[in-house]
């Protein structure tokens, strides 16, 4: 085999994998905003009139999908904002699909920015922070739906309710949406590596922590049997998330169940490689390639990844 300069390899990759890529975006009201989350340098809070300008420049750079979420105005007990008509999600959707109608727009669905009291679903307890699964799973069921009916082309449930997979794919085909696909976040680790994002979302637990619906870090076999489920239940593409802490996960997912699969790599994987580089510590698009092609590697056919539009920037430098 000819050895090619490593560059060249990777460039080659990525022109490829362009399409592999998803850029996570978050909107929340007003006009004109466009402001920075300290936790995440070069990652912004716009609002629906900044986020299009934004989606249209992505689309320019080759970034072609993007994952939306929704920072809530106004929470409750129960995240009635997840559902409500016309709330901040349902809005940009439709704005995303007239102004930027060929962008792939996929919706979080999911209740944690929406609630009072940051978990994911409707609390049975408020002390221990149990979910009350049946509640939780209709709350889910009708933002999906919402997110469907704006022109959401994907929506991705996020909240670890056991059957959300199932019941969004039963009330997505009986209202008409059945090309809308489901992303499941079948294996979702509870996980520190979360911790920008929740200042970003503004969606961290105010007791207690996400461990009685996602998974402990050692449980393998839990993930699998989560990936398996979720298949069953319908969904289009399955997850593992975070990525870099648990490449062994995406290689045995990959391996096992042959489907197709993206890994999530989180704001907090985001947030130390960009620290690093801050400090002198890495060249941080090299960084950005070496890990990128290490979940790649390790089996995932996407990457949501805040390096998303850094990328595609730099392979349009490359060129
Ligand atoms: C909502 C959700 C979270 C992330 C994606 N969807 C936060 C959480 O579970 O606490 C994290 C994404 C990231 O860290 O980049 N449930």
């Amino acid at each position: 085999m000819s050895k090619q300069p490593l560059e060249a390899v990777i460039y080659q990759t990525f022109k490829i994998n362009l399409n592999s890529l998803v850029y996570p975006l978050f909107v929340r009201e007003g006009r004109g905003v466009r402001e920075e989350i300290p936790s995440m340098p070069g990652i912004y809070r716009f609002s629906p009139d900044t986020l299009i300008k934004e989606a249209e420049s992505l689309w320019r750079l080759g970034v072609t999908t993007v994952l939306l979420f929704g920072i809530a105005g106004r929470k409750d007990e129960t995240g009635r904002g997840a559902y409500e008509k016309g709330n901040i999600v349902s809005k940009s959707v439709s704005l995303l699909k007239r102004y930027v109608p060929t962008l792939t727009v996929i919706t979080d669905v999911c209740l944690c920015a929406y609630t009072s009291h940051g978990h994911c679903g409707v609390l049975e307890d408020s002390d221990t922070g149990r979910i009350d699964n049946e509640h939780t799973l209709s709350a889910l069921a009708m933002a999906a739906l919402l997110h469907a009916e704006a022109g959401a082309d994907c929506v991705a449930p996020s909240a670890m309710a056991k059957k959300q997979v199932g019941v969004i794919r039963g009330i997505l085909d009986k209202n008409g949406h059945r090309d809308t696909e489901i992303i499941g976040y079948s294996a979702k680790f509870a996980s520190q590596f979360y911790g920008p994002f929740r200042e970003a979302a503004d969606s961290a637990p105010r007791f207690g922590d996400r461990r009685s619906y996602q998974l402990d870090y050692f449980r393998t076999e839990d993930a699998l049997a989560e990936i398996e489920d979720d298949i069953a239940e319908g969904a289009d593409i399955v997850m593992v998330k975070p990525a870099l802490s648990y490449l062994d996960v995406i290689r045995e997912a990959k391996r096992i169940f042959k489907y197709p699969l993206a890994a999530y790599s989180v704001s907090g994987e985001y947030a130390m490689v960009k620290t690093g580089a801050s400090q002198g510590y890495w060249d941080e698009k090299k960084m950005v390639f070496e890990t990128f092609s290490a979940i790649r590697r390790a089996g995932a056919d996407f990457v949501i990844t805040y390096h998303a539009r850094d990328i595609a920037e730099w392979l349009k430098e490359g060129k």
